[in-house]
């Protein structure tokens, strides 16, 4: 493990998350099989019609989102570090008849390995803190994305991680700030977010950008920023003490008043 990068030992822990998530409840691989979309209302009421489109799906871990807009017409690429999420998201393609294109990548990479533009550029849930600079992400978008396009991003708040999310834990308590430090904060291990039963092995590296970093990364690549949605739900049990409501959304229980879980964002090209 000496000598490697962080994005090396992030590349080797989610090559070793994928056969786990794609075994979980949380993916559902084969309700997706049965033609169920995972795409949540955030995304789909943000982008609208995509049939036609050209998007380009960045982090798509082993393609199921990606696959989902390809089932709404859209001509998909997903891209992302993974290997083996790379491998799996062929083999899910492949074995559904889905046209798409994978392309093993860092996102800070795709330039170097990827030609043409896309109308859309669509990345969630889960993906800012595996990013080491988002200048340079903002940089990839605005180079993949085709004038007049659209980007689209929901993920986690970014104040979420400035709380304990140990189990056990069963209120809010400030652990960590909020403002990013030098270089990427190191895990030892962390509970899955597919599957709570199962402790993953670290280390992993995560970096942490503020909201402000996003906007200003996107907004200093020339991209119009049109939308910035922050909401109190999240897509799974980020914290013990939360309750899924019959929307599929999670839900803090008992807290006196509500804290950004997510946040979404639509910039344009123009
Ligand atoms: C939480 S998952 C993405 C979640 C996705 N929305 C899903 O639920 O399928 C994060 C993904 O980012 C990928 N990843 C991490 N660092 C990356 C990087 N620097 N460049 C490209 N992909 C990266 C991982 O391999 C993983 O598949």
């Amino acid at each position: 493990m000496s000598g490697e990068t962080p994005l090396e030992v992030n590349k080797r822990l989610w090559d070793g998350l994928v056969a786990i998530n794609a075994r979980s409840a949380y993916y559902d691989v084969e309700g997706f099989k049965s033609g169920k979309s995972t795409l949540r209302s955030i995304e789909r009421e943000a982008l609208g019609n995509v049939r036609g489109k050209r998007l380009i799906h960045l982090q798509c871990h082993f393609g199921l989102d990606t696959l989902s807009w390809a089932r709404l017409g859209a001509n998909v690429t997903g891209v992302d570090i993974s290997g083996k999420a790379i491998e799996l998201a062929r083999s899910l393609a492949s074995e559904l008849g889905i046209e798409a294109t994978f392309v093993q990548a860092a996102v800070d990479d795709l330039p170097d390995v990827l030609d043409g533009t896309f109308d859309i550029v669509f990345t969630s849930y889960g993906v800012l803190c595996w990013l080491p600079d988002l200048e340079r992400w903002a940089k990839v978008i605005a180079h993949v994305l085709e004038p007049g396009g659209t980007f689209f991003i929901a993920d986690f708040h970014p104040f979420l991680t400035t709380f304990h999310s140990e189990r056990g834990a069963d209120l809010l308590e400030v652990a960590s700030s909020y403002f990013p430090g030098d270089g990427p904060v190191r895990w030892d291990d962390l509970p899955s977010y597919a599957d709570p039963s199962i402790t993953v092995p670290g280390p992993s590296y995560e970096w942490t950008h503020t909201l402000g970093d996003v906007v200003s990364a996107l907004a200093g690549v020339g991209l119009r920023v049109r939308r910035l949605e922050e909401y109190p739900v999240c897509t799974y049990a980020y914290f013990p003490f939360m309750e899924e409501g019959e929307d599929g959304w999670w839900r803090l229980k008992g807290q006196k008043g509500s804290v950004p879980l997510m946040f979404s964002l639509l910039a344009t090209k123009d």
